[in-house]
């Protein structure tokens, strides 16, 4: 095994500007802001209202700030691993997109779809190619429309949702002793009946039955997946911290993905880890999907020191799960 490790070396995210709030949400389906905010923690979250713009444009805008951040250019990015689940199109991918609107000419590109997990396994892939001694920049990044597949007459999931995009620059761990430590990473396919967007894949290619019937958009069996989700990310947290001898007191941070308030508490609770020390953003932004924990680590990036143990999980369509323990490198 090679004794290189990757670290992250910069972060960035983007949201766009338009702020669908639950006020808004009640005007347009039955739900009320006291049902969502006690069943989900939500309380509002943002939308790419500009039809001609997709999940690249979501990406380019956290991947310029990453550029600019971090001294980077564009030119001397290798690899750009985009996760999504709204591609713009079914193909060519996203990543190849975001790397031609943001001039990274000499980056090999490709998409990776597992859901909610996407960053993380993303993370994980990533992570490998500098470990291997071939990359030394390769870019991670989370873009999520979620807006373009959401039914916004469907009540139970319209609320969950928003849209957004996160960044993280992976370089060679200057001292070798910070960066991504472990990984834990999980897929099972006995989640497929409870959360998936019907057609427009090869099974049930778009046609104009299958858009009348709506299954272009998510559809969502809630109660399994909340139970799964709380399960998985305990499970995989508790896997990664015995893996590594840590205890709730040796890790500064835990970055869990950003589905429901309520699965947050219950992992948190069930890893022994006070609230204090658990990123929450999802008021602000709701389930954006790949984004959520680029998003989180994006605003506690002045919060993270040097050396502090982080640890990232997340749970998703699939299902996927798991959790990355991150050294934290600078
Ligand atoms: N406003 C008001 N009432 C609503 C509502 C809304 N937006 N959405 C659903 N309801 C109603 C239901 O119709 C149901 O009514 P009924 O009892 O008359 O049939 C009732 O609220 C309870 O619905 P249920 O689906 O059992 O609620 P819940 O407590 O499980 O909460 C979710 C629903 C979706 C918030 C919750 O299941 C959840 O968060 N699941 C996980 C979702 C997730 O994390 N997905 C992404 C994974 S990455």
């Amino acid at each position: 095994m090679s004794n290189i490790r990757a670290a992250i070396t910069g972060i960035h995210a983007y949201a766009p500007e338009y702020v669908l709030s639950n006020a808004e949400l009640e005007k347009m389906v039955d739900t009320n802001d006291e049902w969502i905010v006690s069943r989900t923690g939500i309380k509002e979250r943002r939308i790419l209202k500009d039809p001609a713009l997709a999940a690249s444009d979501l990406g380019v805008e956290a991947v310029k700030g990453l550029l600019e951040k971090t001294g980077t250019s564009p030119e001397e990015i290798e690899v750009v691993i985009c996760a999504t689940v709204t591609p713009d199109m079914m193909f060519p991918d996203t990543a190849n997109l975001i790397a031609f609107k943001t001039g990274m000419k000499n980056a090999f590109t490709f998409d990776l779809s597992a859901a909610c997990s996407g960053f993380l396994f993303a993370l994980n892939t990533g992570a490998k190619y500098i470990e291997s001694g071939t990359y030394k920049k390769v870019l991670i990044v989370g873009a999520d429309k979620m807006s373009a597949i959401v039914d916004y007459t469907d009540r139970s999931t319209c609320i969950l949702f928003g849209d957004g995009a996160g960044a993280v620059l992976l370089e060679p761990s200057k001292d070798g002793e910070t960066g991504i430590m472990d990984a834990v990473l999980k897929s099972d396919g006995v989640g497929a009946v409870n959360l998936y967007q019907r057609a427009g894949g090869s099974l049930n290619p778009a046609t104009h039955a299958t858009v009348d019937a709506k299954e272009h958009y998510i559809t969502q069996n809630g109660r399994p997946v909340f139970k799964a989700a709380v399960s998985g990310m305990a499970g995989v947290v508790k896997e990664v911290m015995k893996r590594n001898n840590l205890s709730a007191d040796d890790v500064a941070w835990v970055t869990p993905h950003q589905a429901n308030l309520r699965i947050i508490e219950s992992v948190a609770s069930m890893a022994d880890f006070p609230m204090d020390k658990v990123m929450v953003n999802i008021h602000k932004y709701g389930n954006t999907t790949a984004a959520t924990i680029p998003l989180c680590l994006w605003e506690w990036e002045n919060q993270l020191k040097k050396g502090d143990n982080v640890i990232l999980t997340a749970f998703g369509g699939g299902y996927t799960w798991g959790a990355i323990l991150v050294k934290w490198a600078y």
